[in-house]
């Protein structure tokens, strides 16, 4: 796996991530979504650096150019449904790019820290030689994301595998690198060190989807 962490490098992308981190600006769902959707966008652009190309002409007013264009067919898939943010972001710049989702959630089927990956609603087009952009904004345990690759094994074998996250945690990175094919890209806008013992990142910034969307029950 080839892990690309963007905050290696300083950029505008350190103050989105700053913000979704700070728990007073946390409490402005719409900045937080809003925030998760522009690091989808910078996140979509650095990943487009990898993709492969072909030349067109394009004709303008005035003339012809050839202008070198992504050449892949990309399907984005997010898992439901902290995923969703960060999934129109990267639709931003892909806007012709198919998509899917999975719903997969954390059961714990003894009321304790101990839980399994459960897959239910899944909705994809074929992966067949496709681009599959595989969308989580937390990598923690990386089960969730195992769960759901083997999931959409059923839809074909995509041609290459870009997982995006914002946050991740260095053990759920270690867990992914070996169940994924070799020349599967990881892009990850902070790696942090820690999971507590329910599987959160430490610090990270707390539940994700509750943070966008609300707590659940
Ligand atoms: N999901 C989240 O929303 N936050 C974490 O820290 C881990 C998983």
């Amino acid at each position: 796996m080839i892990v690309h962490q963007l905050n290696k490098t300083n950029s505008i992308l350190n103050k989105f991530i700053a913000e979704i981190r700070d728990e007073i600006i946390q409490k402005d769902s719409m900045r937080f979504r809003r925030n998760i959707e522009r690091m989808g966008e910078i996140l979509a652009y650095e990943l487009s650096k990898e993709l492969s190309y072909k030349q067109k002409v394009v004709t303008t007013p005035l003339g012809k150019k050839s202008v070198p264009l992504i050449n892949e067919k990309i399907v984005l898939c997010s898992i439901l449904r902290a995923g969703l943010p960060l999934h129109q972001g990267i639709l931003n710049y892909f806007d012709k790019a198919e998509n899917a989702y999975i719903s997969a959630y954390r059961h714990h089927p003894n009321n304790d820290s101990e839980f399994e990956i459960v897959v239910e609603y899944f909705a994809s087009p074929s992966l067949e030689d496709k681009t599959l952009i595989l969308i989580d904004p937390m990598l923690a345990t990386g089960n969730s994301l195992v769960a759901v690759n083997d999931a959409l094994k059923k839809h074909g074998t995509p041609k290459e595998i870009h997982i995006v996250c914002v946050i991740g945690a260095t053990e759920g990175i270690e867990f992914i690198k070996n169940r994924f094919p070799k020349n599967t890209h990881l892009w990850i806008a902070a790696i942090d060190d820690t999971l507590n013992d329910k599987g959160y990142i430490i610090p990270g910034l707390g539940d994700a989807g509750d943070l966008a969307f609300g707590k659940k029950l």
